[in-house]
């Protein structure tokens, strides 16, 4: 894998929201991109059935990426969409082991593993969700949680994947309530560490990002956290008006520097 320095990463997760309708959306949201490109990587996942559409709406702009892919390649697998599907579609990244997939789909560590390697297989940039739920948090666990979610959910890393973690702690999903930016900084400081010590340089390039209840209104705080490379975000991913916003303050951290757009090399 590439040692390039990362570059911030601002993403979306429209989980099971959108019709044809809010494609306006992914289009004001490239528009932005087109007239203030800024040094960022923008990504909006985006339900399977729109994503060939969206791909068309992001003009290049923005990358587009699945929620979820299948650990399988194609079989008899009914309503399964694995990920050579969404690379044909036009997605380039995917997220795997959200949360809700992990409670809602009783998906396993190993399924994550296991769906990450699929991804791989297919150029997928990946975006691995962890986080700990509040319970865990209140019983002092959230470090330990986090730190086996992560040594059980990310295989051994495959040369030129282009990997996120994404800690999104599950009580701060559409809560409104983030965590403090020391407890932020103590999760992903340790994810960092467990990273280097497993993985050691290789670990440079994977991105770090927070996700839950990420808003105009606090994401300049978290993308000043320490650890911290870019977000991944639900609700306010639905509007061009409020991702933009995200996106111009990210912007203003990290300025355009005279560099091409290489969106198809994302995220
Ligand atoms: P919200 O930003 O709506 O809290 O969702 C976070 C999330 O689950 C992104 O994957």
């Amino acid at each position: 894998m590439s040692e390039e320095p990362t570059r911030t990463l601002i993403a979306g997760n429209w989980k099971m929201h959108g019709l044809r309708a809010q494609l306006d959306e992914i289009d004001a949201m490239a528009c932005s991109v087109r007239e203030r490109p800024g040094n960022l990587d923008v990504l909006v996942c985006v339900p399977a059935t729109l994503i060939a559409r969206a791909v068309q709406a992001a003009d290049g702009l923005i990358a587009i990426g699945g929620e979820d892919c299948s650990a399988e390649e194609a079989g008899s697998f009914t309503g399964d969409i694995d990920a050579e599907m969404l690379r044909d579609a036009g997605a380039t990244s995917v997220i795997v082991g959200h949360s809700e997939r992990r409670r809602w789909h009783h998906e396993t560590d190993a399924i994550v593993a296991a769906k990450a390697k699929a991804a791989w297989q297919q150029d997928l940039a990946t975006i691995i969700c962890l986080g700990e739920t509040g319970a865990q948090r209140r019983d002092g666990n959230a470090l330990k949680v986090c730190g086996e979610q992560l040594a059980a959910s990310l295989p051994t890393i495959k040369a030129g994947a282009r990997i996120s973690i994404a800690y999104e702690p599950l009580w701060a999903i559409g809560s409104g309530e983030i965590p403090t930016r020391d407890d932020i900084v103590a999760v992903l400081g340790h994810l960092r560490a467990a990273l280097d010590t497993r993985f050691g340089s290789a670990a440079r390039s994977i991105r770090m990002l927070y996700g839950g209840s990420v808003k105009p209104g606090n994401a300049r705080e978290i993308l000043d956290t320490p650890h911290v490379d870019g977000m991944l975000i639900g609700g306010s991913s639905l509007l061009a008006v409020e991702f933009n916003a995200i996106l111009d303050i990210a912007r203003e951290r990290s300025p355009a520097v005279n560099c091409p757009l290489a969106q198809d090399k994302l995220s």
